[in-house]
């Protein structure tokens, strides 16, 4: 039997996110990031539409590359303003009982300390339904914003992840052991000390002697998103991630990244099968073909050509304000994010990107396809996706914020169930808990062997 399609709404603390220039369309809302009421909305959307998770991007720097400078990227709201993800997330929680919530919080500028407390507190306010996309950065802006002159290397930095993870896993999952807060009113004792273990961490790059300061949470280590392709980043992702992100401009490019990431995960001695890779698209659904293709030309009508070739510049780090505009763009190495540079260059050897494709393609939704029609006609489309590329779920990127989240819920989702390939209602419990059937991780990832009485890591 065919499998079930999971959803996952895309989305960022800024304007537009991988839409530049819908914030000034009529209906658009992400202009409002800054409003509460924007988000809770959107969470109650999702919900409705029995998404998994709504996972929110966030990038610590400014896409300052085209033109060398942050001008493009200020003047087109390529991601900038942007406001912290976290924050967001009590707030929806709130107004929610199954919606999950992935945060990227990236690694290189946070103590793992601070950053391990600060996911035990929202694990525990969401009743577990937290999830943290681990990221290293890819901007040098945000590095100049640390005191570097540049971002580290960019396998250096899947280095320090490494050591980053054991250090948040010795926190959540070995300091405190299971009934530690004892909570005994009659004898007046919250925690039993004897159950509280300091984590002793003395590595290259980390040093830490502490207690971790968070009783255990639902799911203790959040649910772990990744969404690297490169050859530490999978890696990496074959050790730690239990979802996996992946975008790509067709089927063929995100089917060789599935089975590379499952060959990854197979490599670490996992079942393949359990890591859930999402992968990017953009679905435009309405009424009819002609309402929904009416809307895809509004949108078009909005779309800023600048702000791609902002957002471009600064993930792949090619300055493209350099090059002509039919010029194609070709492969070198650097440190910034080599997927997406990959996406435009060797990913698909018969496809040449020029900077205009970039400027006319990836203003909506970032580089993967837009789908646009009725439910019919996008419900096929979705289905041969998944198909062909083995994904398990898809990341939903917005053209406009929540009009096509709203429209997916209303058209699409009912389409799906009545295929038999989208669930009717949430499984109960934590994130973990309805992806995988479990609340806490499973025995064969690293951070069970921090667990006290664990054996020793070989
Ligand atoms: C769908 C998707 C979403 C991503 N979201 C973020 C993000 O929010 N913040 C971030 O810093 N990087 C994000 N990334 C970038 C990855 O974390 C990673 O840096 C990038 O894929 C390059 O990794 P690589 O050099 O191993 O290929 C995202 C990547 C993908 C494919």
């Amino acid at each position: 039997m065919a499998s079930e399609i999971r959803f996952n709404a895309f989305a960022m603390n800024t304007p537009g996110h991988l839409s530049p220039g819908q914030w000034t369309h009529p209906r658009d809302r992400s202009a409002d990031y800054n409003k509460l009421r924007t988000w809770t909305d959107l969470a109650q959307i999702l919900e409705a539409g029995l998404f998994d998770g709504l996972f929110v991007a966030d990038v610590v720097g400014v896409y300052d590359v085209y033109g060398g400078g942050p001008a493009a990227a200020l003047r087109h709201a390529a991601q900038v303003p942007i406001n912290d993800p976290m924050l967001l997330v009590s707030a929806m929680a709130h107004v929610t009982r199954h919606l999950g919530f992935g945060i990227t919080s990236t690694l290189t500028w946070e103590s793992p300390y601070l950053l391990a407390r600060r996911y035990s507190t929202l694990d525990h306010l969401t009743e577990g339904r937290v999830g943290w996309n681990i990221v290293t950065g890819y901007l040098d802006s945000g590095a100049r914003a640390h005191g570097l002159d540049r971002l580290i290397a960019h396998d250096t930095r899947y280095g320090i992840a490494e050591e980053y993870m054991a250090v948040v896993y010795k926190l959540w999952e070995g300091s405190w052991e299971e009934g530690a807060a004892v909570r005994d009113r009659a004898q007046a004792i919250f925690t039993d000390p004897a159950k509280v273990h300091a984590v002793r961490h003395a590595g290259p790059n980390f040093r830490v002697d502490a207690i971790h300061l968070c009783e255990p949470s639902p799911q203790r280590t959040p649910l772990l998103y990744q969404a690297g392709t490169s050859d530490a980043g999978r890696a990496f992702a074959g050790r730690h991630a239990e979802c996996v992100f992946v975008s790509g401009p067709s089927a063929a490019v995100i089917a060789r990244r599935v089975r590379d990431l499952r060959e990854a995960a197979a490599a670490a001695g996992r079942d393949p099968a359990e890591i859930l890779i999402f992968s990017l698209l953009t679905l435009m659904v309405g009424e009819t073909r002609a309402a929904a293709e009416d809307r895809h030309a509004e949108c078009l009508r909005h779309a800023s050509p600048g702000g791609a070739l902002a957002l471009m510049a600064g993930w792949t780090g090619l300055d493209l304000s350099t090059y002509g505009l039919d010029e194609e763009i070709r492969h070198i190495e650097n440190d910034a994010n080599r997927s997406a540079l990959e996406n435009i260059t060797r990913a698909d050897p018969i496809r040449i990107w020029t900077v205009r494709d970039v400027a006319e393609r990836v203003s909506i939704g970032g580089i993967a396809p837009v789908i646009v029609g009725d439910a019919r006609q996008v419900a096929d489309a979705v289905e041969d996706w998944v198909d062909q590329t083995g994904v398990d779920g898809l990341n939903l990127a917005y053209a406009v914020l929540p009009e096509t989240f709203e429209d997916i819920a209303r058209h699409l989702v009912p389409e799906l169930q009545r295929r038999g390939r989208y669930k009717r209602t949430y499984r109960p419990g934590t994130l973990r808990d309805k992806l995988f059937g479990r609340p806490r991780l499973a025995g064969w990832h690293p951070a069970a062997a921090h667990r006290p009485g664990a054996a020793p890591q070989g």
